[in-house]
């Protein structure tokens, strides 16, 4: 399979996030005519500012839950395929402030289709969920894409709320032969060089090590399916290019998920990415460790949760191709080296080498 964007005209949602901005640059290296629409970026050394690719992109900053300022960037930019990524992506927060993710997690997703709905030019449409939109029964196997959607917190429910949205647009709009073609996709806790987000584990390895604190951590035991940010971006890509190339057989859910393997407790991914850590930067030694600080008192967070990926596997063709130790070192290499490095080069660098594992896998 090759991933042909060339001149696509493509629009991403949440291009000045984590994901978002991977995926224009993964997108700018297969030569598609970009835009974006997000609000700022959190920091100064976001991938986003480091890499400059605000700069060779139409790049909007509008609110999602403003239907009128999204509308009049989809009319201006005309795409013909749209990822929409833009969110409040975290559970801590969604307990602070669970109108603002409501609002933005499921009234933007209703802006999004409505857009894409009154938008002629619209071929493809891939809307990003999470894993967490399953009610979550802690099963000890995978959820697949049939099972209920549901959610405990706030955020896992502005998500599960969102992908019934998306189902009933599709339903109600996107059901004649010559309709857009709109499908999600739930991913698990990505990782990756240039996440700076509160409350994820490796922005806080990093933090820790940089300002020579030990990491308090919240639910070492807590099993998550930990994966690069390219795994699901690459599923992302090929799922959207199914979507022109076959609209009926793929404008439905997808999970993107790790294989088993992946598959380990906070703390082994935390001990991995220490370890990378002091390899590349023996500096960083001395203070490199953490502290279980998990309480009976602290907000509810599942202790479990897979993607059973099955249907990705045989009717996409995709599948995860990093092992769990290449993943944290992929992550590692990045943030040892994105203070000394030009980081445009230094993304695409690893855009390239994932894209080599993939063919090696034979699945391109
Ligand atoms: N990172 C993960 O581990 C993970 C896991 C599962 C699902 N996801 C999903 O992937 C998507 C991207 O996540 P991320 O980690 O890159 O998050 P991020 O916080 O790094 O980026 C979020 C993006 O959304 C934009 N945004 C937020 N609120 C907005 C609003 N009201 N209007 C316009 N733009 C807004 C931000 O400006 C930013 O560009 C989200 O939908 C998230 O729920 C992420």
């Amino acid at each position: 399979m090759n991933l042909n964007f060339r001149d696509r005209r493509v629009l991403i949602t949440g291009h000045t996030g984590f994901k978002g901005a991977w995926l224009s640059l993964w997108l700018e290296r297969l030569g598609a005519r970009l835009s974006g629409l997000a609000l700022e970026p959190r920091t100064e050394r976001d991938v986003f500012v480091l890499s400059g690719i605000g700069q060779r992109i139409h790049d909007h900053r509008a609110d999602i839950r403003d239907l009128g300022a999204v509308l009049s960037i989809f009319a201006q930019e005309q795409p013909e395929i749209v990822f929409h990524l833009a969110a409040q992506p975290l559970v801590l927060p969604s307990y602070e402030d669970p109108v603002g993710t409501f609002a933005t997690n499921t009234q933007g997703t209703v802006h999004i289709l409505e857009a894409i709905r009154r938008t002629p030019s619209v071929r493809a449409a891939v809307l990003v969920t999470t894993d967490k939109c399953y009610e979550n029964r802690e099963w000890v196997y995978g959820y697949r894409e049939v099972d209920p959607m549901g959610g405990y917190d706030p955020y896992s429910a502005s998500k599960g709320a969102a992908e019934l949205v998306i189902a009933a647009y599709r339903r109600s709009y996107f059901c004649q032969p010559d309709s857009p073609a709109v499908a999600s996709a739930r991913a698990g806790n990505v990782i990756g060089g240039g996440d700076w987000a509160e409350h994820r584990l490796v922005p806080d390895v990093v933090r820790a090590i940089e300002s020579s604190q030990p990491l308090n951590i919240r639910s070492p035991q807590a099993v998550r399916p930990w994966q690069h940010v390219l795994e699901p971006l690459g599923g992302y890509l090929l799922l959207a290019q199914q979507l022109l190339e076959a609209p009926e057989h793929y404008a439905e859910a997808w999970n993107f998920g790790p294989l088993p393997h992946s598959l380990q407790p906070v703390r082994a991914v935390c001990e991995a990415l220490f370890e990378q850590f002091r390899q590349r930067c023996p500096d960083a030694q001395h203070h490199s460790g953490w502290r279980d600080v998990s309480s009976p008192d602290q907000p509810h967070e599942a202790a479990l949760l897979m993607l059973d990926i099955s249907k990705a596997i045989h009717r996409l063709h995709w599948q995860p191709v990093l092992t769990f130790d290449e993943t944290i070192a992929l992550t590692a290499d990045w943030y040892a080296r994105y203070r000394t490095e030009p980081v445009w080069a230094l993304c695409h660098e690893q855009i390239r080498w994932y894209e080599q594992k993939w063919r090696e896998c034979r699945r391109w």
